[in-house]
């Protein structure tokens, strides 16, 4: 399905209009329109924009999602634009897959001074490195491009990410406000990546551990990128031909990421091991505790309890509390007891708990 094009000026300037609010609130999959979702943090106002952008209308004649080209590329992004769409609810705008190069090409000029910014309270700043993140996974995801340059480049973004999330050691404190609970792989992957990397910290190892801890959370479930598309990103109940499917993510993932050469090996054991269980039930490898390498241990803890506490259509996001039970009661089998109660501290720790 094509974007639409803009046919006169008013649609040029759609967004010199007031937007309703819940026009904009319907679920669609931006990929099926070749459009990526780009946060608004990622959008200097009072700069050109670098790409097309688009917002979604629900058409209720014909019952499905149009998106609209809101504003040319080069046009001003302008702070009015922002508020009001703010004000809509809606945090995201989209973007063409085949402008994505000039994307990249504007945030390397700007993503610098919107996240070394010392200025700039740690939590925003924070919130760009996520966002990045998620529309380079998204763009990854939606671009459909098995290629090693495809790959070797997203190792490189994902690389460049755990870099800036490092690079001050406030942004990886205080994680439970800026977790995302909006269930999508990509938020999942980049809450994954934040866990690990605080946890790592937690636990005292040392800045390269940290760094592969990142990785391989953010690329945990890469794999899935070779599963049939409405498999990759469904949320509800699988059958049983899905979930052996499913279960191929974690060697295709390995598969993908060992052609390169250039990804940690801590990285490479959570991609491979991240599903095993503590009582040789999991996969692919069917190993227990002790033979599990410790960072796919750690990270099997992490998916585990993100999975939990997000919003998913056919399960409430549970609260850490909670989940962090359903941890404790689970422990032997799938997590190995020695594990959880670390763990569990780690929660209350001011890595991840809002007051100290
Ligand atoms: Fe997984
Ligand atoms: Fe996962």
């Amino acid at each position: 399905m094509e974007p639409k094009q803009p046919q006169n000026q008013a649609e040029r300037h759609l967004l010199d209009k007031p937007l309703d609010r819940k026009r904009l609130l319907v679920d669609f999959d931006p990929a099926d329109y070749g459009l990526a979702p780009l946060a608004l943090e990622l959008l200097l106002p009072g700069r050109p924009t670098p790409a097309d952008l688009y917002l979604p209308f629900y058409d209720r004649h014909q019952r499905r999602v149009i998106m609209e080209h809101a504003c040319q590329q080069g046009e001003e992004f302008r702070s009015l634009w922002r508020d009001r769409l703010l004000t809509a609810n809606q945090r995201l705008v989209y973007v063409k897959l085949d402008q994505v190069p000039r994307l990249q090409d504007y945030f390397g000029r700007f993503a610098p001074a919107l996240v070394e910014d010392e200025d700039r309270p740690v939590k925003e700043r924070a919130r760009v490195i996520q966002e990045l993140a998620l529309f380079n996974l998204n763009v990854f995801f939606a671009s459909d491009d098995p290629s090693p340059q495809a790959v070797r480049t997203l190792v490189g973004q994902v690389q460049q990410s755990v870099n800036r999330l490092t690079a001050d050691p406030q942004v990886l404190t205080r994680l439970s406000g800026l977790l995302r609970t909006d269930y999508s792989l990509y938020t999942h992957s980049v809450n994954v990546a934040m866990l690990l990397m605080a946890l790592a910290r937690y636990l005292g190892y040392n800045d390269a551990t940290t760094h592969a801890f990142g990785v391989g959370g953010m690329l945990h479930d890469v794999g899935r990128s070779r599963l049939p598309r409405g498999l990759i990103g469904k949320t509800g109940p699988l059958d049983e031909a899905e979930r052996a499917q499913v279960r191929q993510h974690p060697i295709l993932g390995h598969q993908m990421l060992a052609q390169l050469g250039a990804v940690p090996h801590d990285a490479m054991m959570i991609v491979l091991h991240h599903h095993e269980n503590a009582d040789g039930s999991g996969y692919p490898h069917g190993l227990k505790a002790d033979r599990t390498p410790t960072p796919a241990r750690l990270c099997r803890l992490v998916d585990a309890f993100d999975a939990m506490t997000s919003q998913r259509p056919y399960q409430d996001a549970r609260s850490a509390y909670e989940a962090a039970a359903t941890m404790l009661q689970e422990s032997t089998s799938a997590f190995g007891k020695d594990l959880v109660p670390t763990f569990i501290r780690f929660l209350g720790s001011p890595f991840v708990a809002e007051s100290e």
